[in-house]
């Protein structure tokens, strides 16, 4: 049974997603359909596994599963399947397993196409110790934000002449705008007194120049959150060195993409990490930041703890806090008791074990 003790835990760990592209959905109550992309490699069954202590917790969601691939549409552009698109413009929130990325060939990253296809501007990565699961550092509370559609990940490629290629990095003073506008609203709407940008516009004194200028003048309309600017490799040196000075960090899509990996791993890995991707037009998507884990696909190993993260964030997001409260709890709880874990969490437990425990402590809390 979980004690009271977890709850603060839920609340530093769980951001309410303030927007300046969108008003927040407000839960007017009845059930809500919210768009399901299982995903490949063991995205299938950590989709079954949240899907499961949904039902346990009887959160009032109903899942709408759709497929998610590259597909080639008019004038061989790439794009998502059109279902998946219809489902989630017309449900506005999704929860997505992991999807594969092929290397340097094929079809593009298929979430890179989601977060330009939605116009997802906003990645969020909090970052929070687990009572019970040892892991480098203790005490950790920390969230990276991310700039998620252009920067380093613009796709703007080209071969010059043989063996010389270009790679753009694209940055936009209205993306830069944004996410310093969303970063900020994040930190307020949770609590979180201190920001640091990451950046390297020593070097790249234009692109990374432009995204520090907007983070400025951003932080002159919130005094509330003290400001800090950071060269991104003294933030990696004191990250690992000096956790305590940080609190949220923004960043241009790379450095977000690193950082958010290194934070991770202060807190025991990709196995527990959730990620929120907040987009124009009101859509959000959630997710687990690990990959497919192919090696043990449909073996009823892999650790549903990074989705279901991602789910109850999602909860938080759509204004459910009791039931994000309780399955965050119930999970917690199962992993704090430690008698029915995956072998990633130190245990021996398969992943169907591992969810029917939090499907049992989520009966108890009711
Ligand atoms: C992430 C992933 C993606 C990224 C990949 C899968 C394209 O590593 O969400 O952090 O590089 O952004
Ligand atoms: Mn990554």
């Amino acid at each position: 049974m979980a004690g009271p003790a977890c709850i603060p835990k839920v609340s530093r760990l769980l951001g309410a997603f303030s927007n300046p592209k969108q008003v927040t959905r407000g839960f007017a109550g009845g059930v809500q359909t919210m768009t399901l992309i299982p995903g490949d490699g063991t995205g299938p069954e950590i989709s079954a596994s949240v899907m499961k202590i949904f039902d346990a917790a009887k959160a009032p969601v109903q899942w709408e599963e759709r497929n998610m691939s590259a597909i080639k549409g008019p004038g061989g552009k790439w794009m998502i399947p059109p279902e998946a698109k219809e489902s989630m413009d017309k449900n506005k929130t999704g929860l997505k397993g992991p999807l594969k990325t092929p290397i340097a060939a094929g079809h593009p990253s298929v979430n890179l196409l989601l977060r330009k296809t939605f116009d997802l501007y906003a990645n969020v990565r909090p970052c929070v110790s687990i009572e019970g699961y040892k892991s480098p550092y203790t005490d950790v509370n920390i969230v990276t934000i991310r700039e998620n559609t252009e920067g380093e990940y613009s796709g703007i490629e080209h071969v010059i002449v043989d063996g010389v290629v270009q790679s753009i990095k694209l940055i936009t003073e209205e993306a830069s705008n944004c996410i310093a506008e969303f970063a900020f609203k994040y930190a307020r709407n949770n609590h979180h007194s201190n920001m640091t940008a990451a950046h390297k516009a020593s070097i790249m004194r234009m692109s990374d120049g432009l995204f520090l200028q907007k983070c400025r003048e951003v932080a002159e309309n919130c005094k509330d959150t003290k400001f800090n600017e950071m060269y991104l490799d003294t933030v990696c040196l004191n990250v690992v060195q000096d956790l305590s000075q940080f609190d949220v960090l923004v960043m241009p899509n790379l450095y977000g993409d690193i950082l958010s990996d290194l934070c991770a791993g202060l807190i025991g890995g990709l196995g527990v990490t959730l990620s929120g991707n907040v987009g124009a037009n009101g859509i959000a998507i959630f997710e687990s930041v690990h990959g497919t884990a192919p090696d043990i696909a449909g073996k009823d190993m892999a650790n549903p703890t990074a989705l279901l993260m991602g789910a109850v964030m999602m909860l938080r997001h759509m204004r459910m806090h009791d039931y994000a409260a309780k399955i965050a709890t119930a999970c917690f709880a199962t992993i704090k008791d430690g008698k029915s874990l995956t072998k990633d969490l130190g245990g021996n437990a398969k992943c169907s074990d591992f969810t029917d425990e939090i499907c049992c402590q989520v009966k108890d809390l009711d």
